[in-house]
């Protein structure tokens, strides 16, 4: 392998990357960039890093979610705080589940690239440039919008940082405290219609934190009670940016992406001599890999030497998204292939990205029941392979929104043009996404009660 540099990347090919139509403008933005304070700090990244160390050991689970793509346009402190709260919500419920600690991590504060089946889209005879996330360029159907403008690179920086600002004061500032987390599902279970279906975990929370306060463990005391480590992620699509960002430790000496903690390639970039592949080798922060319908074993576990040669606990995420129909097939060669070369990797299961369709009314839909039936097939896929399935990643949002069908309110495809606002994938709105804990917390215990039971004889 030659050797690594910042910009060796450039030396392969790179796919999805926006064509630019000045290049000065684009080597002026990467310079202004460059010179920006880095957005992460090493030592974080380190942190999660162990953390996911941790889930590859079969100790801990991940819980990682978002909006498919953030957008410039909602960027205000009602939308951050509203997917933050969801996402410490199911955290708590997937914790009790498990009686593990989950590690948090938002697809969040830098979540702005998106790759497109086709490079350009045709409405009424007319051929424009495709959609590719607004840090490329905008959503609006109009030869202007769709010009891929690097000056939105600086745009996305910023709206970065605000947003990441405000993660970290909630995560450490008092609105994370855990009887507050768990007031909201209260509220939460009492809304349902499956209400008496999640009660019981709900109460049972509800006694454990009374004897813990009993014992003198509360927001007070214990700083764990009213603090949370909650870590940014996205997928490094856009390497001019990611590059730019990428900064030197000064107490190892290794380069650091510093967009995000964790970085992911995205299904259709994850070619081995690929570009995206090739850049994100040479970083230091936990990487992910999402591993679709087309993945070969070889391809796996090439692509796990490359990116993890040393097999590092923690460094490596692979993130399957097979489909509800075809992870059974699929996922089980990969995983003892994985197991069978003693790779040391963390699984999550994304439920979302296989299960795509087109509704009748012509929005791109996901319905709720094939994305538990997903997550569920990848839990007993690896129950099977004696492999530890570390969590879920998931595209949802704190809003009302009606883009996924099903769920406890019943959501049809008549109703989805009511709140339809995501600018590419279908998310799960709050309600869907914390059914949807609730509902794999119940695997998780049943499948832990089992290991107990034999632990107690
Ligand atoms: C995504 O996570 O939004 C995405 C594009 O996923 P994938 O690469 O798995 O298709
Ligand atoms: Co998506």
């Amino acid at each position: 392998m030659t050797p690594w540099t910042l910009d060796s990347w450039r030396n392969h090919e790179a796919k999805q990357q926006p064509a630019y139509p000045d290049a000065a403008l684009l080597s002026a933005q990467e310079a202004r960039l460059r010179a920006y304070p880095p957005l992460v700090f090493a030592g974080e990244a380190r942190r999660l890093k162990a953390a996911l160390a941790e889930v590859a050991e079969g100790r801990a689970i991940v819980l990682q979610g978002g909006d498919c793509a953030e957008s410039f346009q909602d960027f205000t402190a009602n939308i951050i705080r509203d997917t933050f709260r969801v996402l410490l919500q199911m955290a708590v419920v997937l914790t009790f589940g498990s009686s593990m600690p989950v590690v948090k991590i938002g697809r969040m504060a830098g979540q702005f690239a998106k790759p497109r089946s086709s490079d350009n889209e045709t409405k009424d005879g007319v051929t424009l440039p495709s959609y590719r996330g607004d840090i490329v360029n905008g959503p609006e159907f109009t030869p202007e919008a769709r010009i891929p403008d690097p000056a939105r690179m600086e745009f996305g920086y910023f709206q970065s940082a605000g947003t990441l600002n405000l993660l970290r004061a909630f995560a450490s500032g008092g609105y994370a405290d855990l009887h507050e987390v768990h007031r909201w599902n209260l509220g939460f279970v009492a809304r349902s219609p499956l209400a008496d279906r999640y009660q019981d975990l709900a109460h049972r929370i509800d006694e454990t934190l009374r004897f813990m306060a009993a014992c003198g463990i509360n927001s007070a005391s214990v700083p764990q009670i009213r603090e949370t480590d909650f870590y940014t992620s996205h997928e490094a699509l856009l390497l001019p940016y990611e590059q730019a960002l990428t900064r030197i430790d000064s107490l190892t000496n290794d380069p650091y992406a510093c967009s995000a903690h964790f970085l992911w390639i995205g299904d259709r970039t994850r070619q081995p001599d690929g570009a995206h592949v090739e850049f994100l080798r040479g970083v230091k922060n936990p990487l992910g890999m999402k591993v679709g319908p087309t993945t070969t074993t070889d391809d796996l576990l090439r692509i796990c030497d490359t990116l993890n040669p040393a097999n590092e606990p923690g460094r490596l995420t692979l993130i399957a998204r097979m489909g509800a129909e075809k992870v059974e097939k699929l996922l089980p060669p990969l995983l003892r292939a994985v197991q069978k070369a003693g790779r040391k990797v963390v699984w999550l299961c994304d439920p979302m990205h296989g299960n795509t369709i087109t509704a009748t009314s012509g929005y791109k839909t996901r319905n709720f029941d094939a994305i538990l039936t997903e997550v569920r097939r990848f839990f007993d896929a690896h129950a099977a392979e004696g492999s530890w399935a570390g969590g879920v990643h998931v595209e949802m949002t704190g809003q009302p929104v009606t883009e996924c069908t099903g769920g406890a309110h019943q959501l049809t495809d008549a109703d989805l043009a009511r709140r339809y606002e995501t600018f590419v994938d279908p998310r799960l709105n709050a309600e869907q996404s914390l059914e949807l804990a609730f509902l794999v917390a119940e695997e998780l215990k049943r499948r832990r009660a089992p290991i107990q039971a034999r632990a107690a004889e």
